[in-house]
């Protein structure tokens, strides 16, 4: 099997659609998300702007320009001693390839940019059913720190979260604010 040819950029408004319609495909689904109703165009539109100030938006794209997957970064709780960490969300389309290492390059790519900002921990939050996530996950070093049960409701059934946690900095010294997005892409 020849392997997909795709490049990996940043993301821009125009990329609304692509990411409206690549999450829309695993809302209705019970082990991916606990987004009950896909949010319109303009949701993602706005998520993407807002997104690029602090955290990397990455889109994986195939040489026909249509988007085969995308990560992106949140924050993890809103107290201000938490800015270190990262919320991150991967997704590949349904119809990208699968297992020829598109959101590992898409992770690699994405967690070299947040260690130039100084973020220090990636923290995935995983529908604790969602197995390929899980060993995904696991595949690229994050480890399991917390499940919990019952943590939401959809589609007639109680479910339970699994929180992982990848470790991509270092603890010694006090840190500095972490840098915005345009500071590491164009530094003065
Ligand atoms: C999870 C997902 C992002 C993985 O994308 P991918 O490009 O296929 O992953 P990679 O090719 O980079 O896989 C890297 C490693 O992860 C593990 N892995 C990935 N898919 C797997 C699967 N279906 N079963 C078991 N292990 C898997 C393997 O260790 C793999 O390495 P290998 O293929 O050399 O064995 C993709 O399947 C996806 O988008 N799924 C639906 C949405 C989703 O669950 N997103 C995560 C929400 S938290």
């Amino acid at each position: 099997m020849n392997k997909t040819q795709y490049k990996i950029r940043l993301a821009n408004e125009n990329d609304a659609q692509a990411v409206h319609d690549i999450y829309g495909a695993y809302v209705p689904l019970d082990y991916i998300t606990f987004t009950l109703d896909n949010p319109d165009v303009e949701y993602y539109r706005q998520k993407i702007i807002l997104t690029l100030e602090d955290y990397p938006f990455l889109i994986a794209e195939n040489n026909l320009g249509e988007v085969l997957g995308y990560v992106y970064g949140s924050r993890l709780r809103p107290h201000d001693a938490y800015q270190w960490n990262v919320e991150w969300t991967i997704v590949l389309s349904p119809d990208a390839p699968k297992r020829q290492g598109i959101a590992s390059a898409l992770y690699r790519e994405f967690a070299n940019i947040l260690v130039k900002q100084g973020y220090r921990y990636i923290y995935g939050v995983l529908v604790d059913t969602n197995e390929v996530s899980f060993a995904f996950h696991k595949s690229l070093g994050f480890e399991e720190v917390g499940h919990f049960a019952n943590a939401g409701f959809k589609l007639g059934a109680w479910r339970g979260i699994t929180w992982m946690v990848k470790e991509i900095g270092t603890f010694a010294n006090e840190p500095q604010t972490p840098l915005k997005l345009s500071q590491v892409l164009h530094p003065d």
